[in-house]
């Protein structure tokens, strides 16, 4: 605990003298999310990130979601805790797989999960986050889009979507973890509880849920319910903000295995460390990052 307050003490030294702002994606470490300027989802942390007027942006969360900050935020230094953060998503899609699945549907424009690298943004027409996914697609003035990369939410948004949807095969290791037979288990332990779950677990878990939505929407409809106990069904780290706002409500996590392990690889020491040695930090290359810029900023425009 000592440690930790001096841990505190250097960090808020290093970020007046870089005139930095620290932000952390809702799935991080408590010890990190305690510290930040600014939680968020994907969505809101773009946002933020392209909205900020401090020099440096320490983004805490995984690989893609600094570069998005970088790309946006082009002539700020982007620095993260640990490079090793990546999200195993965003890996199973990459550029060249991309423009094949694009070459077989001449003229059909891609709409992109965030979840996914720069490369993959550059041959993209609009990115979405799970905030956002249905309102872009419905946006896209076509009666077909391609869908990369995640199958669960692409699955989700074509129960609320008229287009037709090409999905790509990608899904979150975590999210889709989550099986029927613990959410009924969980239903069977708390049957006062409703369950509320993240678009990136398995159609079939979707389909048992009170209320679906992105971290920022589960985290709003808990404080706003009449609820006073929920089954959760996404990252477990979602509980530093939903005890915050509802502090007399009761959370269960649907399953122990709702553990980002690459989101957890970020820890308090290594934010300070980063911050101090400016280092690991985010380089876009310019003609990606010009490219996917485009299809970040349209997202913006749409769902901002
Ligand atoms: P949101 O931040 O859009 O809820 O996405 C969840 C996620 O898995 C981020 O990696
Ligand atoms: Fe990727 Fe899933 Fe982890 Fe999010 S929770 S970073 S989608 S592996």
């Amino acid at each position: 605990a000592e440690r930790d307050a001096e841990l505190k003490e250097r960090l808020l030294q290093l970020k007046k003298e870089r005139n930095a702002i620290i932000l952390a994606h809702y799935y991080q470490r408590d010890e990190i999310q305690e510290v930040a300027d600014f939680r968020g989802d994907s969505f809101l942390l773009a946002q933020k990130a392209a909205s900020t007027d401090a020099d440096v942006i320490v983004f805490c969360g995984v690989h893609f979601m600094g570069e998005s900050a970088k790309i946006l935020a082009p002539n700020k230094t982007v620095i993260i805790p640990d490079e090793r953060a990546g999200c195993p998503m965003a890996d199973m899609v990459n550029a060249d797989g991309l423009r094949k699945l694009k070459a077989q549907h001449p003229g059909v424009p891609v709409v992109t999960y965030i979840n996914s690298t720069a490369d993959v943004k550059a041959e993209t027409d609009i990115v979405c986050t799970s905030a956002n996914a249905v309102k872009i697609v419905n946006s896209v003035d076509s009666d077909t889009v391609i869908w990369c990369p995640d199958k669960n939410l692409g699955h989700y948004v074509q129960q609320h979507t008229d287009k037709k949807m090409i999905i790509w095969e990608g899904y979150c290791n975590t999210h889709d973890m989550l099986t029927v037979k613990d959410v009924e288990e969980m239903r069977a332990q708390y049957p006062n509880a409703e369950f509320v779950v993240h678009p990136e677990c398995r159609p079939e878990v979707v389909a048992m849920a009170d209320f679906v939505g992105s971290t920022t929407a589960i985290i709003k409809y808990c404080r706003e319910s009449d609820k006073q106990e929920f089954i959760v069904g996404t990252e477990d780290g979602t509980g530093y903000q939903l005890r915050l706002d509802s502090p007399n409500k009761t959370f269960h996590f649907a399953s122990k295995f709702l553990v980002c392990p690459n989101m957890k690889v970020n820890n308090l020491k290594k934010l300070v460390k980063c911050l101090e040695n400016m280092s690991p930090q985010i380089y876009v290359p310019t003609a990606v990052a010009d490219k996917a810029r485009r299809s970040l900023e349209r997202m913006l425009e749409v769902a901002g």
